[in-house]
């Protein structure tokens, strides 16, 4: 990416941050130095910007991410999908008809085709089908345009970002902010990948390594939604791993529906089966519903003992996806509006599970966690 498009980037998610931050109450010092111990003191909550502020720019561009740090989000969250050259680019999935410009462009349309991605079928555009270069003329556009009409205006503005080049901003932006900046990439469909030849294990982490990313103490986290991949990362490094838990407790990790296996997500939630994630892991990232369901109203029901058994296995707890609009919400902390797509208090929510004693979180709104955090004095 040329200097001058990362200047402009900068500019507008500065105008942007500046211009979200005065709709809350609390202020926040941007410009902390908010040193890696602080950022773990128990009187912390980390918050992860979930695919970048994806709930204000399209999800994982340079734009999303840069906004993230301005709101003072403590770790940014790439998904990181593989292209067929073998480069790390952040998506949430494979398949690109979702979030890129790719259906519009004819010279790819006999890269269309069905395959079967972690069980089910999909139709559309792969990553694995396109170079790197090729994947560079692409543009990104709004997941969920009816919900968020405002990010779909910047729709075809922002390219797909490369793992190094997300590694690349936090590095500068360390610099312009005066504070650390977190990784906390995520592997995806890494059974898929492995299969066609373009496993990401190794990938990630010689970038992480050669970008001075080491030990427990750098400010990264890898996250997985299989298990064994995450057990051979931990012989591959000592940065911080974190299991991911479907939304469905009944649902296999794919690596283990295909090993053969019948551990679940529900198994790997009980007292026993934390403390094995935790023989790998140093943290947990469930569904929200795993540590505060919903009752049969829509709205937050009794929490669960899930943060207590897995802080008794030592393992902290990083709940996703924390989300403002009003379909995202639990009944009680939506708006008024009938509008599914208007914002409701994210903040109760958020609140509830902090009292809930989990750790960080992942929000698209990283803004209105940071002020959660702030209000309650937390670093
Ligand atoms: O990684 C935490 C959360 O992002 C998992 O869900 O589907 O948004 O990647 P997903
Ligand atoms: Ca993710």
């Amino acid at each position: 990416m040329k200097l001058y498009h990362l200047r402009i980037i900068l500019s507008v998610c500065f105008v942007l941050a500046s211009t979200i931050s005065q709709s809350h109450a609390a202020p926040v010092n941007l410009a902390t130095n908010v040193s890696k111990a602080i950022l773990e003191s128990e009187c912390s909550l980390l918050v992860i910007a979930h695919r970048g502020a994806s709930g204000y720019v399209p999800e994982h561009t340079l734009a999303a991410y840069s906004l993230a740090v301005f709101m003072g989000a403590d770790y940014i969250e790439p998904d990181l999908v593989m292209t067929k050259d073998g480069f790390l680019v952040a998506r949430h999935d494979n398949e690109l008809g979702l979030t890129t410009d790719v259906s519009q462009r004819p010279e790819f349309a006999d890269r269309h085709r069905t395959q079967s991605v972690d069980g089910v079928d999909y139709t559309g555009w792969f990553t694995e089908d396109f170079t790197l270069a090729e994947l560079k003329s692409l543009r990104a556009i709004e997941r969920i345009p009816n919900l968020r009409p405002g990010n779909a205006r910047m729709d075809r503005s922002l390219e797909i970002p490369t793992f190094q080049e997300i590694i690349d901003l936090a590095k500068s932006l360390e610099v312009s902010q005066r504070r650390t900046i977190g990784i906390y990439p995520e592997i995806k469909h890494s059974t898929h990948f492995k299969t066609i030849g373009l496993a990401m294990e190794a990938a990630v982490v010689d970038t992480l390594h050669r970008n001075g990313y080491q030990g427990v103490d750098a400010p990264v986290y890898i996250q997985s939604f299989e298990v064994n991949n995450l057990k051979e990362l931990k012989q591959l490094t000592n940065l911080r791993l974190l299991q991911l838990y479907g939304s469905n407790p009944a649902r296999q990790p794919f690596d283990q529906f295909v090993q053969g296996t019948a551990l679940t997500y529900g198994d790997m939630a009980t007292p026993e089966g934390l403390r094995e994630v935790a023989t790998y892991a140093y943290a947990a990232g469930p569904d929200k519903s795993y540590v505060i369901p919903l009752n049969e109203e829509g709205k937050l029901g009794q929490p669960t003992e899930f943060v207590a058994h897995a802080h008794e296995a030592g393992l902290k707890v990083h709940p996703y996806t924390f989300r403002a609009e009003n379909s995202f919400l639990p009944a009680e902390f939506r708006s008024d509006s009938a509008d599914e797509h208007a914002r409701g208090d994210l903040a109760g929510e958020i609140k509830a599970f902090l009292d809930a004693g989990v750790d960080g979180l992942f929000a698209d709104q990283p803004d209105v966690a940071v002020h959660v955090k702030h209000a309650r004095s937390c670093h």
